[in-house]
């Protein structure tokens, strides 16, 4: 399957000089769609996993499909003011911007086994957030998934630094 064939650039948005890729239309075609959940859940079908974090927005379609997948929960990262109990929270930078991520204080059990999704890896700065959440919560992240990695932004060297596995299908 070629997957790079069906996300679409898109020049200039949000902002001149950045080239968007957007993969509203991989997640559109049936076929890439299924085969991407597959590929990216298949290497960890072996590994017990209890819970998908999937991260606001784009992450909660492929998380939740995955964790559909491994027959795991899913948790929600989500941006401020959407959860509606007690959170932890982590601050971070984007290409464009700032903003942060919330979690539920009781979001993971300590110990417990957890994938962290996300539709793509730009700058690190949003998965790195998922990480220092998870970490508060204590959970044994098993590996970072992502549909597109780019590499050129250094996001996945920078989520490997902080000790966890990067997955990725297109880069
Ligand atoms: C995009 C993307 C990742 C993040 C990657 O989300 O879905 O979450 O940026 O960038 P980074 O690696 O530089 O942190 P965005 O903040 O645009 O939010 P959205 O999913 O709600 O559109
Ligand atoms: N596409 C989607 N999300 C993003 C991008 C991109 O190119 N860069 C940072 N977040």
């Amino acid at each position: 399957m070629d997957f790079k064939s069906t996300i679409r650039t898109v020049p200039d948005y949000p902002r001149t000089g950045i080239m968007f890729r957007d993969v509203s239309t991989l997640m559109a075609d049936a076929k890439a769609f299924s085969s991407a959940v597959e590929k990216l859940s298949a290497p960890f079908e072996k590994f017990e996993i209890s819970k998908v974090a999937g991260i606001d927005a784009r992450g909660f379609i492929l998380g939740g499909a995955i964790a559909l997948r491994l027959k795991a929960g899913f948790l929600p990262l989500r941006k401020p003011g959407k959860l509606p109990y007690r959170t932890f929270s982590e601050p971070y930078e984007l290409e464009y911007g700032s903003d942060a991520l919330h979690m539920h204080v009781d979001g993971v059990k300590p110990g417990e086994r957890v994938l962290l999704v996300d539709d793509l890896i730009a700058t690190g700065g949003t998965a790195e957030a998922g990480v220092k959440l998870l970490r508060r919560g204590r959970a044994d992240i098993v590996s970072a998934v992502f549909l597109v990695d780019l590499p050129d932004l250094g996001g996945a060297r920078r989520v490997r630094n902080m000790g966890v596995e990067v997955n990725s299908l297109v880069s």
